[in-house]
């Protein structure tokens, strides 16, 4: 088993390298990710990868174009009728934009990083991007995904495109466990009876699943429900995980 996962871990990695040289995104930084990529983790990393990459491009979606994800996250929006989103780990993703540009109904974005460079860039785009609704609005967070700086149930749409991801990066088991379980219960802890927490990730659902339908066992205060479906059409499997928060 832990040789599968081993195997499995160093596969996504290969697949990454194959992908970041597939969707031009630099590979000068494959030394530095370490065996598993663990660099990704790191606060550190990606300072420096922002640095180095805003300004050389505006824009940069992980995993899946922001076209499939907003056209997805605005389905769920209509069928939880809600208007509130967040981009968890937004990077340099142009999903917020999509968003404002493609919704009809008003809407509120908020793109949240840890990285405040990428937050003053998302400030920037977002800011001149041409709202079909005028009274859709945005704000630009920086704060830690694992400790976010919100309500209870306030969001009807959480999204996470490659930021937990990320997180599993972590080469020490105990603190790569702490860091998902937190990101989970706040994206959780944030979303309204009703709304829903959408994973876009490559993780296989043989695994995933299973970890993510344990955790959600532990909330106690709601109910959810848990799907997944395949997502996009790229040349590598990628998922979109649902969970679903219900009143008990
Ligand atoms: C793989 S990139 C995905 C970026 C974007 N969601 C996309 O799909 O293109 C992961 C992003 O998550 C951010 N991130 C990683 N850990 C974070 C944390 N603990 N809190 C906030 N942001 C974090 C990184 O700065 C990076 O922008």
């Amino acid at each position: 088993m832990e040789l599968l996962k081993i195997n499995k871990h160093a596969c996504g990695f290969l697949f990454k390298l194959v992908r970041m040289r597939y969707i031009g995104c630099p590979v000068m930084y494959c030394s530095s990710l370490g065996p598993k990529g663990e660099a990704l983790s790191k606060l550190k990393y990606w300072k420096y990868h922002y640095k180095k990459n805003l300004g050389e491009q505006n824009e940069f979606d992980w995993l899946l174009n922001s076209e499939t994800v907003s056209n997805s996250v605005l389905y769920q929006l209509s069928i939880v009728q809600g208007s509130t989103i967040l981009d968890l780990g937004c990077g340099m993703s142009s999903v917020s934009q999509k968003l404002l540009k493609k919704s009809q109904h008003p809407i509120f974005v908020h793109s949240l990083d840890y990285v405040s460079s990428v937050i003053e860039h998302q400030k920037k785009l977002c800011s001149v991007v041409p709202k079909v609704n005028l009274s859709s609005g945005f704000d630009g967070i920086v704060a830690d995904a694992c400790l976010l700086p919100y309500k209870d149930n306030v969001f009807d749409i959480v999204v996470d495109k490659g930021t937990m991801d990320s997180l599993l990066k972590d080469d020490i088991k105990e603190r790569r466990m702490q860091k998902f379980a937190s990101l989970l219960e706040e994206s959780l802890r944030i979303l309204r009876p009703g709304g829903c927490f959408m994973q876009f990730t490559d993780e296989d659902p043989d695994i995933h699943y299973d970890i993510l339908f344990i955790a959600i066992q532990k909330h106690s205060a709601h109910q959810y429900h848990l799907s997944f479906t395949s997502a996009g059409s790229e040349p590598y499997p990628c998922y979109v995980y649902l969970i679903k928060k219900t009143m008990l």
